[in-house]
């Protein structure tokens, strides 16, 4: 592994930063340097003037193709790449949006929220959040037309194969957690007949409902094979449905009303499996009446959201250079994190394929063992506590504050 220093050739900066470029390319559509489980071919960099990552961090340019109002507060924009392709997804996964507000480029990830069929328009979702500058970015200027910029799909919220039986597929999700949810119920009842799906969906308000006809459509279509619990905590007069924040007491009657994970144990026809998308207390909620009722762990499957907005965006946590040194398959490479500088924007722009997709610390495809030094990584990610026990650091959200090595081990 060798940058063009290393080969010994002297050029200037400029033919040296094209040739960096191509090599990239190249490296990513033969796939001999790993970057990103779907690495676009396409490399935008008309934000010449950027921060040091827009040169080194691939994203590319994808279309939006029409704009739906779902609520008063969230709308889903419809997207395709630039040749009028489909986006390539797994159901369940996100795309990272890169989108530059008031002179400052931010990345943000959202749900693509279509069921993954060959000929569904695909689309994500985007809820305006309390202080949310990218969420009101989007609502406040696309429109039919609007260029976005995106990395992934990312993410591993995903459907398993099926173990030889249907499934029985159970969503708990909270407000905007609908938006993976519908991807993955919409694919499961198009493509697995023989498949159930229960949905408990969490709102403040009636109004607050993501898809409401939506899922009341899927209803129509699917009948028994769908059951759709809607729980508003500051229902209408009237209102028949379930009451309450989801809580543990208030899944727990969820639960009972709906006949879910009884004591009759584990069924012989149909594999249970539960998903949970949702706010950080709907998603404690549900694993402590999911333990409650024995279910087991291995069949919880969960999308944690990432609260962006609490991050720190412009933290240095060094204020002077730092030497990196990384190793992938017995082979190394050296460069240098300047200061501001993720570990995996200093190793792109060193020439080191470093693996990545989401870049901002929500898929974990950037995760590599620490074997030296120190590294403080901006807050939240997806890192469980075990990993970080283990040594572990997203190099995408991770910041070298003295000299390190890291290991690429896959
Ligand atoms: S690239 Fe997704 S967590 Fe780092």
């Amino acid at each position: 592994m060798g940058t063009l220093e290393q080969l010994g050739l002297a050029l200037t900066t400029p033919v040296r930063r094209r040739l960096e470029m191509l090599r990239r390319d190249l490296s990513m559509v033969g796939g001999r340097v790993v970057l990103g489980r779907r690495a676009p071919v396409l490399v935008d960099r008309s934000h010449a003037g950027a921060r040091a990552w827009a040169h080194t961090i691939p994203r590319r340019p994808v279309r939006v193709t029409r704009v739906v109002h779902e609520t008063d507060e969230a709308s889903s924009f419809y997207l395709e790449e630039m040749d009028g392709s489909p986006i390539e997804f797994e159901a369940g996964q996100f795309l990272t949006f890169s989108v530059e507000v008031d002179g400052v480029t931010l990345r943000r990830a959202y749900s693509l929220a279509s069921p993954q069929l060959p000929d569904e328009p695909r689309h994500v979702t985007v809820k305006r959040m309390p202080e949310g500058r990218v969420s009101h970015y989007l609502n406040d200027h696309c429109a039919e037309g609007t260029i976005l910029h995106v990395l992934g799909p990312s993410g591993n919220f995903l459907l398993p194969p099926l173990s030889g039986r249907p499934r029985h597929a159970v969503f708990i999700a909270g407000g905007s957690g609908i938006t993976p949810v519908m991807s993955l119920l919409g694919t499961v009842l198009a493509t697995e007949p023989a498949s159930r799906v229960t949905l408990i969906y969490g709102n403040r308000r009636r109004e607050d409902i993501i898809f409401a006809a939506q899922l009341a459509a899927l209803r129509e279509r699917y009948g028994d094979r769908l059951r759709v619990d809607h729980v508003l905590n500051a229902p209408p007069r009237g209102w028949t449905g379930g009451e309450g924040l989801l809580d543990p007491p208030t899944l727990q009657q969820r639960f009972d009303a709906l006949g879910l994970f009884g004591d009759t144990g584990p069924s012989d026809e149909e594999d249970v499996e539960v998903y949970l998308c949702g706010p950080s207390p709907m998603m404690q909620a549900a694993h402590e009446a999911l333990r409650a009722r024995a279910v087991p762990a291995a069949s919880i499957r969960e999308e944690r959201f990432t609260q962006p907005e609490a991050r720190t965006e412009a933290r240095v946590y060094s204020t002077t250079p730092q030497p990196m040194s990384v190793q992938i398959r017995g082979l190394h490479a050296d460069t240098v994190v300047k200061p501001g500088q993720t570990l995996l924007e200093a190793g792109l722009e060193g020439g080191i394929g470093l693996p990545f997709s989401c870049a901002m610390g929500g898929c974990g495809t950037c995760k590599v063992k620490l074997r030296e030094g120190e590294v403080e990584m901006d807050e939240p990610n997806c890192l469980s506590a075990a990993e970080r026990e283990a040594g572990y650091v997203l190099t995408c959200v991770g910041h070298a504050t003295g000299p390190c090595v890291i290991e690429v081990e896959r």
